[in-house]
C-alpha cells in the first residue's frame, strides 16, 4: 500500500520531539491516518477505543538521536536512562533496554517492572523524595543505584544497608537553585521545591557521607523540570555541579557520575517550538565540559534521564466520536460552543484537567481535510472540567468517526485512573504494518478484583 506524507508531517531531518505526529504517520491509499504502517481506523475497530497507539519507529529514532548527539558533543562516557515515569510498562522498558538505555524508576512498582523487563542492576536508578523503607530494601536487594533525596533518607539507607551488610551505591540529588519556565507543578530545580538537597546544605551532607562506610557516593544528580524549551538552565547546570564535585573531592569522595536529569520539551500544538534533541544535548555537554574544565576536573561519566521527549511524540490516543451538543451564542459566549463527546477523557489522559495541557486533534478518517469548525472535545467522565481539548480545530466529523489526540505518549497512560470505574484503555505498539498489544484493555472483572465485601454485607450478592 503506498502512502503519502501528511501535509503537516515533519521533514525526515526533524528531531522526533519536534514532530506533532509520530514520525511514521502518513495518509494511506484509503485516505486514512496510518501509523507504523497500520490504518488507525482499522486499529480502532479491531482493538476498540480509547486506544493508545505507540509508534516503535519514533521511540527508536528518539533514542538514537540522543545517542548520536552525545557521541558528537561529549568526549567522555555517556549513559542515557529512560525516565520510566513517562510510561512504565514491560514492553517499553524492554524496548529501551534493547536500544541500550538504562531505566530511571521512581517507585517500588516502577522498579519491579524494570526488573521484570530484564534490566540488570547497573541499568537501574531509583528516585523518590519519600522512598519507604521497603523501597530502600527492594533497591538494595536488586543492587541498583539509589538517588538519595534528603539527609534523613541517607541516614535510613545507611541503617538498612548496614543491617544487610551491604554497601549502597548512591547519587545525591542536588537542588541546584535553577528556575525554569514551565508549569508550576513540573518545575523542580528552583529553591522552593520538595525535591533535592539545597546547595547550602550540600556541604554537611557530603561530610555525613564521608563518614558512612555503608554508602558509596558514585556521583551527583539534578533535574530542573519538565517540558522545557529554554536551554539556558541546562547550560548553567554543569557549572553548579562541577563546584559541588570539587567540594566532594576535597572530602576524599571519589565521584564518577554526573546525572543531569531530563526535561526537554515536545510539540503538543503547532505553535510549540521545542529545541531539538541534538540542541538540548549540545547545551548540556557545553555546560558540563565548561564547568569541569574550569574546575580543572576530568570529564565525568555523564547520565541523563529523558522521558517526555522519547515517549510523548511516539503515541496518539484514538477515540470514537459520540453525540454533539450546541450551546447557542449569548452575551457571555458570543460564538456559542459545540461540545463533541468522545469515549475517553480524564481517566486516559489527566493532563488537560491537571495542567491545562493543550493538545492537537486529527481525524483518522480524513487527516488531510481542512478544519472547518472549532469544537470542544469533551471527555465522558462525570466532571464538567473533563474537556480533552477546549478549542479543537476539526473537519466535518460524524458520530462513530475516529479521532486521534496527538502526542499523548508521555504521562497519559502512566497517570491514567479508573475514575467512574472505566476500565483502563489498551495500548498497541505499531511497526511495519504490525500491531502488538502491549497493555491489555482492563475488563469490568479487573475493576472489582481488589474489592472485598465483609461477610455481613454479602447477602443478596451475585455469586462469582
Ligand atoms: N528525572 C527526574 C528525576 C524526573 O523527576 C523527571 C520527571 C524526569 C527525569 C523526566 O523528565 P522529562 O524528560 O519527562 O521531562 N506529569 C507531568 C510531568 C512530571 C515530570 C516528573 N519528573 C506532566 O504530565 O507534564
Amino acid at each position: 500500500m503506498t502512502a503519502t506524507l501528511l501535509p503537516s508531517s515533519p521533514p525526515q531531518s526533524l528531531s522526533p520531539n519536534q514532530s506533532l505526529t509520530p514520525v511514521s504517520a502518513q495518509v494511506n491509499t484509503a485516505g486514512h491516518l496510518q501509523i507504523g504502517g497500520c490504518d488507525v481506523v482499522e486499529l480502532a475497530e479491531h482493538f476498540g477505543t480509547p486506544l493508545y497507539i505507540v509508534d516503535e519507529t519514533t521511540l527508536r529514532q528518539g533514542c538514537r538521536a540522543y545517542r548520536a548527539a552525545f557521541e558528537r558533543f561529549y568526549g567522555g562516557e555517556v549513559k542515557i536512562l529512560y525516565a520510566t515515569k513517562a510510561w512504565n510498562c514491560l514492553a517499553l522498558c524492554a524496548l529501551m533496554l534493547q536500544e541500550g538505555l538504562g531505566l530511571d524508576v521512581a517507585s517500588g512498582g516502577e522498579l519491579y517492572t524494570a526488573l521484570q523487563a530484564g534490566a540488570a542492576a547497573q541499568e537501574i536508578y531509583l528516585h523518590g523524595n519519600a522512598k519507604s523503607a521497603a523501597e530502600l530494601d527492594m533497591a538494595l536487594e536488586a543492587g541498583c543505584t539509589l538517588v538519595v533525596d534528603n539527609p534523613q533518607e541517607l541516614t535510613l539507607l545507611a541503617q538498612r544497608a548496614a543491617a544487610r551488610q551491604q554497601v549502597a551505591r548512591i547519587l545525591v540529588r542536588v537542588n541546584p537553585g535553577i528556575d525554569v519556565h514551565t508549569h508550576e507543578y513540573i518545575r523542580t530545580g528552583q529553591i522552593d521545591s520538595k525535591f533535592g538537597i539545597g546547595l547550602g546544605e550540600m556541604g554537611s551532607v557530603l561530610q555525613q557521607i564521608s563518614t558512612l562506610p555503608q554508602i558509596q557516593l558514585a556521583g551527583l544528580h539534578a533535574h530542573i523540570g519538565s517540558q522545557i524549551f529554554d536551554l539556558q538552565g541546562h547550560r548553567d547546570l554543569g557549572g553548579v555541579l562541577a563546584q559541588l564535585w570539587t567540594q566532594a573531592q576535597q572530602l576524599g569522595l571519589a565521584l564518577t557520575e554526573l546525572n543531569v536529569g531530563g526535561g526537554l520539551g515536545i510539540r503538543y500544538v503547532e505553535s510549540d517550538d521545542p529545541p531539538s534533541i541534538a540542541a538540548w544535548v549540545e547545551a548540556v555537554c557545553q555546560g558540563v565540559k565548561q564547568g569541569f574544565e574550569t574546575a580543572g576536573l576530568p570529564l565525568p561519566r555523564l547520565l541523563c534521564e529523558p522521558g517526555r521527549s522519547l515517549l510523548g511524540p511516539a503515541a496518539v490516543t484514538a477515540y470514537q466520536v459520540g453525540a454533539t451538543k450546541q450551546i447557542p451564542p449569548s452575551p457571555n459566549l458570543p460564538q456559542g460552543r459545540t461540545y463533541l463527546n468522545v469515549d475517553g477523557g480524564m481517566s486516559d489522559n489527566p493532563r488537560p484537567i491537571t495542567y491545562q495541557a493543550i493538545y492537537t486533534p486529527l481525524s483518522a478518517q480524513r487527516p488531510e481535510a481542512e478544519p472547518i469548525q472549532t469544537v470542544t472535545l469533551a471527555g465522558k467522565h462525570c466532571e464538567s472540567g473533563d474537556l480533552l481539548i477546549r478549542e479543537a480545530r476539526l473537519p466535518e466529523v460524524a458520530p462513530g468517526d475516529i479521532l486521534v489526540v496527538l502526542a499523548t505518549g508521555a504521562y497519559s497512560y502512566s497517570m491514567a485512573s479508573n475514575y467512574n470505574r472505566y476500565p483502563r484503555a489498551a495500548a498497541v505498539l505499531v511497526n511495519a504494518g504490525q500491531a502488538e498489544v502491549i497493555i491489555r484493555r482492563e475488563t469490568y472483572a479487573d475493576l472489582i478484583r481488589q474489592d472485598v465485601v465483609p461477610s455481613h454485607l454479602k447477602s443478596g450478592m451475585l455469586e462469582s
